[in-house]
């Protein structure tokens, strides 16, 4: 196949956990995108070579390295940051301002409530600004949820629309095989008592990851939201039994299911719901996909004319949640030329023209 020429970008990959392997990957096999730094944090994967971090064999040449100053002085075109930014938050942010104000663009997944910068503390924003207009950078986070799933698909029905009432968003997603017990087993409380102060479940918690979407839906439609809230139930295991995120005891946490609900005179007008379920038996009662389907998103839009719309995400492996991280990586490795080319300063996906993958 011929390819229209692009410029390309030179990108530093930073962190190589989860999300970060799938991004590095994506990188490597991007035609637009040349790899020029990884960093990593685990003294152990310092002086690997990228290639063998992400599970590729043919070497790149380019090594990973703790060395901060080093990479930026690489003077990449991006930074694709992936490290873990819910446990860290003032490290990463201060990781963030100073490779914005250095003068490399950054894409972000760390710290949901980035994905629309106008939710965020106005303390963050002015930083990040701050770092931006130092550098002459841009800074755009995203995801698949929160990110994706709540933007270009409701507003993208929404746009057949003559009158809109309601959009709802629901990852409606098993994660018994998600192979993350360290932190989203602890964060969502799988496996815990239900009464375990599980981090997520705290108050302010859910509405600081999904408030910035539900506040990005309001005002994509222009709408006032008197305010934002949150709710949660928990479901225990019926039986012990095994999943990725390690044993399910009897009658600890197998089920969890939030809401975070923008307000409009009164209802929930604009809503991001999570039913993520370690058994296909827990909460039968629970919202699910349409009959033969394991696991996705739906998004339901209410209006003249009214949307159902369910998306089964579905990795190379044959599993949604492999699908969940690698979308996740891909949703911002694949914003890198739009983000490039941007004016500058701390966008959402409502600053960015539409873009989408390179590769096939
Ligand atoms: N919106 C969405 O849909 C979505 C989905 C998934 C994840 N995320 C977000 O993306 C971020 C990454 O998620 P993940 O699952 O990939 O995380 P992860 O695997 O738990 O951690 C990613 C990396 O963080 C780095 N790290 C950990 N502790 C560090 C420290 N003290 N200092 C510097 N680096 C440190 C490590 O980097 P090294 O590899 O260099 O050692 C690690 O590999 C999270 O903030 C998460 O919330 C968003």
């Amino acid at each position: 196949m011929t390819r229209k020429a692009r410029p390309m970008r030179r990108v530093i990959q930073w962190s190589t956990g989860n999300a970060g392997r799938k991004a590095l990957r994506g990188i490597l096999r991007h035609p637009d995108l040349e790899l020029v730094g990884v960093h990593a944090h685990a003294p152990e994967k310092v002086g690997r070579d990228a290639a063998e971090l992400c599970g590729l064999t043919a070497p790149t040449g380019v090594v990973a390295s703790d060395d901060v100053d080093a990479l930026l002085a690489l003077g990449a075109d991006c930074v694709c940051y992936t490290a873990q930014g819910e446990t860290r938050i003032r490290e990463t942010i201060d990781d963030l301002c100073r490779i914005l104000a250095s003068g490399a663009n950054v894409v972000n997944t760390a710290i949901v409530s980035l994905v629309y910068p106008p939710f965020a503390s106005p303390k963050l924003r002015e930083r990040l600004e701050a770092a931006c207009s130092e550098g002459g950078s841009t800074f755009f986070t995203s995801g698949f949820d929160p990110g994706w799933s709540g933007d270009v698909i409701p507003l993208s029905l929404a746009s057949c629309c003559e009158r809109v009432d309601s959009v709802r968003v629901s990852e409606l997603m098993d994660y018994s095989t998600y192979e993350d017990p360290g932190f989203t087993g602890v964060y969502f409380g799988f496996g815990r008592p239900l009464d375990y102060a599980a981090p997520l479940l705290q108050p302010g918690v859910l509405k600081g990851g999904w408030g910035g979407m539900v506040l990005m839906l309001a005002d994509a439609f222009g709408v006032g939201l008197d305010e934002i809230r949150e709710e949660h139930e928990r479901l225990p295991a019926p039986e012990t039994f095994d999943t990725a995120m390690g044993r399910i005891e009897e009658g600890s946490c197998a089920g969890v299911r939030f809401e975070v609900q923008g307000i409009v005179d009164g209802r929930p007008t604009f809503v991001a719901a999570h039913v993520n379920r370690l058994r296909d038996d827990i909460g039968p009662g629970w919202d699910r996909l349409s009959a033969g389907k394991r696991s996705g998103y739906k998004i339901e839009v209410v209006g003249s004319p009214s949307f159902t719309c369910e998306i089964e995400p579905m990795g190379e492996d044959g599993d949604h949640n492999t699908a969940g991280i690698t979308a996740t990586s891909m949703r911002v490795v694949n914003a890198i030329p739009a983000v490039c080319d941007a004016a500058g300063g701390v966008v959402s996906i409502l600053d960015l023209p539409l873009f989408t993958a390179r590769h096939s």
